[in-house]
């Protein structure tokens, strides 16, 4: 059998049960995220989306189940340890290095890599990738508008070179038209090989890019499926997607 488990899954979490002190989130949850893909974990308010992140990025531990990255048990492995594997973490609301440079900010992103010439390269290929950050270079992060700042978050987390990009409501808050960037910035970081998870509320938006898609209710996942199926599903339809019934 070819290293990285089963089924071509780079990320695999099972039977997952996690709490905040006596309140359950997860009630035995399974996802997967096969190599390549991009998958989004859909949901309303707190129904444990950002719950999912955290503990993929060992900052909840789950009180049962297990967690694997390319073939290996994660679970209850500390978060630098988590990253150094290759998964990388754009969080809610970016949460950037305010007072440092965009410049600052990315090279944060690769602290932990020793190979400085690769570094560089890779700072390189970000400019390149994203314009808008590059024009920003020398300012404080925190002067950016949140379209920027989201921006900024993707390359600092590409910065590690992660094989596996983990994004918490990566639209959220943007205006309309860096939604949109956003969006095609992460398709074509999924283009250049790294797979994706994320997390969103804005369902038909993020169904347009993924592949596959889950959908969380009070920590259970209530529906999975391929992402063209999910958006015609009228489950969906009624709940995440504005609730619009077309007549007949
Ligand atoms: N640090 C925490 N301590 C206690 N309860 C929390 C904590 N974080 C989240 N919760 C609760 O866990 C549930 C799931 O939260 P969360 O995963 O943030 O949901 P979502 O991202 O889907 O909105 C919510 O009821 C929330 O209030
Ligand atoms: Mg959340």
């Amino acid at each position: 059998m070819s290293e990285g488990g089963s089924r071509g899954d780079l990320l695999e979490l099972s039977g997952i049960d996690t709490f905040y002190g006596p309140a359950q989130v997860h009630f035995a949850m399974n996802l997967e995220v096969r190599r390549g893909q991009i998958v989004c974990l859909l949901g309303g308010n707190a129904s444990g989306k950002s719950t999912t992140m955290k503990v993929i990025l060992g900052l909840v531990k789950p009180r049962a189940g297990t967690v694997r990255f390319d073939g290996q048990d994660i679970t209850g492995l500390s978060t630098p340890a988590i990253i150094a594997r290759g998964i990388g973490s754009v969080p809610e609301a970016r949460r950037l290095f305010g007072a440092m440079t965009v410049r600052e900010n990315l090279l944060m992103g690769a602290y932990t890599r020793r190979d400085r010439a690769e570094v560089n390269h890779d700072y390189d290929r970000m400019l390149g990738l994203f314009p808008r950050v590059a024009q920003r270079i020398n300012n404080r992060a925190g002067t950016l508008s949140g379209g920027e700042q989201q921006m900024v978050a993707m390359a600092r987390a590409l910065m590690g070179r992660p094989r596996l990009i983990c994004m918490d409501e990566p639209t959220m808050g943007l205006s309309p038209l860096y939604v949109d960037r956003v969006l095609e910035l992460i398709a074509a970081i999924n283009k250049e090989g790294v797979s994706v998870f994320m997390v969103e509320q804005n369902a038909s938006l993020a169904l347009q890019i993924a592949h596959h898609g889950y959908v969380l209710r009070t920590g259970v996942i209530a529906l999975s499926g391929p992402a063209g199926e999910l958006a015609r599903d009228p489950r969906i339809r009624d709940a995440y997607l504005g609730g619009e019934r077309t007549a007949a």
